[in-house]
């Protein structure tokens, strides 16, 4: 089968590479309707993520079709309409049962690589190297889905494939984001990146009762997106002063909870960001911690940053005077969508949590490479490509 792949360092490929088959009696074989690009790919296709091999399948952002059903599934049948959440978790060992799912004991078969990394390993991920599993991809005509009871869910009727889509990560994950930072009723709350992921915190946020949500990025499109779908606010953090405007509108104080949606390649203005990039560059930090900065900054006394960019290692100048010195509840996590896809797929049926605008481009897998190309630069107000492999 067809299949959009990792060869190297920016370098997407398309190749053919095997169907997958049922290998557990918990799996189910899915027919991909559609596959999302995640700003957490681009991480990997920069080289960011290390353990990558040539010929891995990307993709971890699916919805699709059931077409096979191992013998110990009890939930699915072929034919089901489902969306898969883009973490493989067991649900039934200790962190599953405190419903942290994405630090799974049992989804990621290669534990020693985090393990090494972050002291302890945490779940696997489709499509996102070996150290987080080295599991198979979404960006293929079929996908092999393990733990299919736990992770997979049945659409509902009324909602569409393009909506459905983003229930497996870029809503889940800003759910995982406003309700662990735990924004409550009241609060003034700013989110930082206004990509799929950062206009899904919102939304998010909004849902919980936030009296002000306000979403900063540099790119017209995406606040525009922002305005018209989300209806948050927004600030263009080259035009403004963001501390100083999210302190205008939060009555002196600053923003109660302060989401962090960028992750390791922000970008940045002024010496700091250029002094990031070299560090990054010359591999004397692994990440890019701008945003992050700016947050803990920004954040009231006594208020929560979280962080759901994705950060791999180690980062530098950081303000942890400002964190311990202010009383900040600093968080972050992969997200834990289990937890969250049920209410998610509820709110998409009521048409209160809309998703289809991130699908900017949609195409067919052979066009993989122009895709990421396409996203990777933001070029044509690109949100997400999408791939539809069945064109
Ligand atoms: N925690 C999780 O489970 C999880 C899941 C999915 C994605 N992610 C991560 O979330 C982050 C965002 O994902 P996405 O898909 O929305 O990515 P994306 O690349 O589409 O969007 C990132 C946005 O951040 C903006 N940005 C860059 N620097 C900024 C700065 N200094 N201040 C404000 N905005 C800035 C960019 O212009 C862009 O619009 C990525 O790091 C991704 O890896 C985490
Ligand atoms: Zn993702
Ligand atoms: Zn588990």
């Amino acid at each position: 089968m067809r299949a959009v792949t990792w060869r190297g360092v920016n370098e997407i490929g398309v190749e053919d590479v095997p169907e997958p088959t049922i290998l557990n009696g918990h799996d189910v074989i899915l027919e991909v309707g559609l596959s999302a690009t995640c700003g957490s790919d681009l991480h990997l296709v920069g080289g960011y993520v290390p353990t990558m091999r040539a010929g891995d399948v990307l993709g971890h952002e699916f919805m699709g079709t059931v077409v096979e059903v191992g013998a110990a599934v009890t939930r699915h049948a072929v034919g089901d309409r489902v969306v898969v959440v883009s973490f493989t978790s067991c649900g039934k060992c200790w962190y599953c049962r405190q419903e942290l799912y994405s630090l799974c004991d049992n989804g990621n078969a290669n534990p020693g690589i985090t393990e090494a990394l972050w002291g302890q390993a945490i779940g696997g991920c489709y499509g996102y190297s070996h150290a987080l599993g080295g599991w198979a991809g979404s960006h293929a005509r079929y996908i092999r889905v393990p733990y299919a009871d736990q992770g997979a869910f049945a659409i509902p009727d009324g909602v569409s494939d393009e909506r459905a889509l983003f229930a497996s990560d870029a809503a889940p994950t800003g759910w995982t984001g406003a309700d662990l930072a735990g924004v409550a009723p009241g609060d003034v709350v700013a989110v930082w990146g206004a990509g799929g992921v950062g206009q899904m915190a919102a939304r998010a946020a909004m849902l919980k009762g936030a009296e002000r949500v306000v979403v900063i990025d540099r790119l017209a499109e995406r606040l525009g997106q922002v305005e018209t779908h989300i209806g948050a606010e927004t600030l263009d953090y080259s035009k403004v002063d963001v501390p100083g405007e999210l302190r205008e509108l939060s009555g002196g104080r600053g923003p109660d909870v302060c989401i962090e949606a960028v992750g390791m390649e922000a970008h940045g203005l002024g010496p700091s960001y250029l002094y990031d990039q070299v560090k990054q560059q010359l591999r004397l930090q692994t990440d890019r911690p701008t945003a992050v900065r700016e947050a803990i900054y920004a954040c009231r006394k006594g208020g929560t940053v979280f962080t759901l960019g994705v950060f791999a290692g180690l980062v530098d100048k950081f303000p942890l005077g400002a964190v311990m010195n202010k009383g900040l509840t600093l968080r972050g996590a992969q997200q834990h969508g289990h937890r969250y896809v049920p209410e998610i797929l509820e709110r998409m049926s009521r048409d209160e949590v809309r998703t289809e605008h991130l699908a900017t481009h949609v195409m067919s897998l052979e066009d993989g490479p122009a895709g990421y190309r396409m996203f990777k630069g933001k070029d044509d107000g690109c949100v997400r490509a999408v791939f539809r492999p069945g064109d």
